[in-house]
């Protein structure tokens, strides 16, 4: 099959590892162009990885272009995929798929009313380590699922990324930047989520720069920075989650554990692909499993490579506009019941996305 045609906006701190993965890992798709307002920016990504650094307006102008994949701000990511998706082309977007509920609504129907594709990160629930528990817990080795805890408790990236403004302004947060992973891999453990309360506060109101070049700099805090709340999927199972950056460290806390009727499964780091993940039956020890999937490394792309696959062989693409919106709304739900003092029924629901194929060559999604 032909290869999908890709271009990439947005070519600032993450940009390197999809444009390894797309360039070199991927065997469906090649990256044709990049592209950043900052152009210095693309021109350094097309020496490294080899596509054609190009102005936004050209790499949307080219009719060969088939996905183009948003790595751009949080804040700008609705705007991005609003020009992609009127150049005709798919978009896949970074996280969080494009911050307002209305907003993301809106470009769901323009890519349906067009007959586009629309999806988003993350990717890591695709990958071996959510994989692995997805089959276990499918296959029953815990029973049914009857509750769950998720923490992502630490202090903000303002001390490594170097322009972290936009962690603390709109569509950002721990939340809505790291409570992507959490919740589309709990929706693809146990399926959608019915309803949710939370309890939302904003610690510190500023933030200082510790990292090079803008060491000092004082950052306004915009958002919560601190969110507990607790869902009760349509299964059943409630999970407890609190995504933080107002936490300087905590000492044993697991990303995500699953309880059941029969057992308890540790799932990995949803920030990550690979492992480890226990498994404790009944009495028995906690022990490790083995992986049943590929893609345990770093395999960010892989969605992208995953909706490119799709496209050419007509079914869904996993990380699929229900799926992002419907955790777009669960992402909300905590700050909208916070406020109203409420809990909060979901509007939205989704399939879960199929499991991935569990022998694969590296490189291959189909
Ligand atoms: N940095 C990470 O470790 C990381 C990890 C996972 C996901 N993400 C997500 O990836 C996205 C990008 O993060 P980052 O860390 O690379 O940010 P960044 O600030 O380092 O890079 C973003 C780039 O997008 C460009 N840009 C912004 N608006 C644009 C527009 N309208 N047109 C063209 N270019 C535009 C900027 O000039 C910048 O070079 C965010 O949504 C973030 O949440 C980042």
């Amino acid at each position: 099959m032909d290869k999908v045609k890709i271009g990439v906006i947005g070519c600032g701190n993450i940009s390197p590892i999809y444009l390894s993965n797309l360039t070199r890992v991927f065997k469906n798709v090649e990256v044709k162009y990049v592209a950043d307002r900052i152009h210095e920016r693309a021109v350094k990504r097309s020496e490294e990885y080899g596509p054609k650094a190009v102005s936004v307006a050209e790499l949307l102008a080219d009719p060969e272009i088939e996905i183009v994949l948003n790595i751009t701000n949080p804040d700008q990511h609705t705007i991005v995929n609003r020009q992609i998706l009127a150049a005709g082309k798919s978009a896949h977007s970074e996280k969080p798929f494009n911050g307002f509920l209305d907003d993301a609504k809106e470009l769901i129907d323009i890519a349906n009313q067009k007959g586009l594709r629309i999806g988003g990160a993350p990717d890591t629930f695709l990958g071996a380590g959510i994989q692995t528990c997805r089959k276990l817990i499918d296959d029953g080795y815990i029973g049914e699922p009857v509750a769950g805890n998720a923490f992502l408790l630490c202090h903000g990236h303002e001390s490594w990324h170097p322009d972290p403004e936009f962690y603390y302004k709109k569509c950002a947060g721990p939340m809505f930047d790291m409570g992507p992973y959490y919740i589309t891999a709990l929706i693809s453990l146990l399926g959608p989520v019915k309803r949710t309360v939370g309890f939302t506060k904003k610690t510190f109101p500023t933030r200082k720069i510790t990292s090079e070049p803008k060491y000092g700099t004082i950052i306004d805090v915009d958002v919560p920075t601190h969110v507990a709340g607790t869902m009760e999927f349509a299964n059943g199972a409630t999970v407890q989650l609190t995504t933080s950056f107002d936490v300087w460290g905590a000492k044993s806390l697991p990303c995500i554990e699953i309880y059941g009727t029969e057992g308890t499964i540790v799932v990995p780091d949803p920030n990550g692909f690979g492992g480890p993940v226990y498994l404790k039956r009944f009495n028995t020890e906690f022990k490790e499993m083995p992986l049943t999937h590929c893609y345990a490394e770093n395999s960010r792309g892989l969605a992208v490579a995953d909706l490119a696959s799709a496209i050419r062989h007509g079914r869904k693409h996993r990380a699929n506009e229900q799926l992002c919106y419907h955790a777009l709304e669960v992402m909300h739900s905590f700050e909208l019941s916070s406020d109203s003092g409420r809990v909060y029924e979901l509007k939205s629901t989704c399939e879960r996305p199929a499991p991935m194929k569990q022998v694969l060559e590296k490189g291959e999604i189909d």
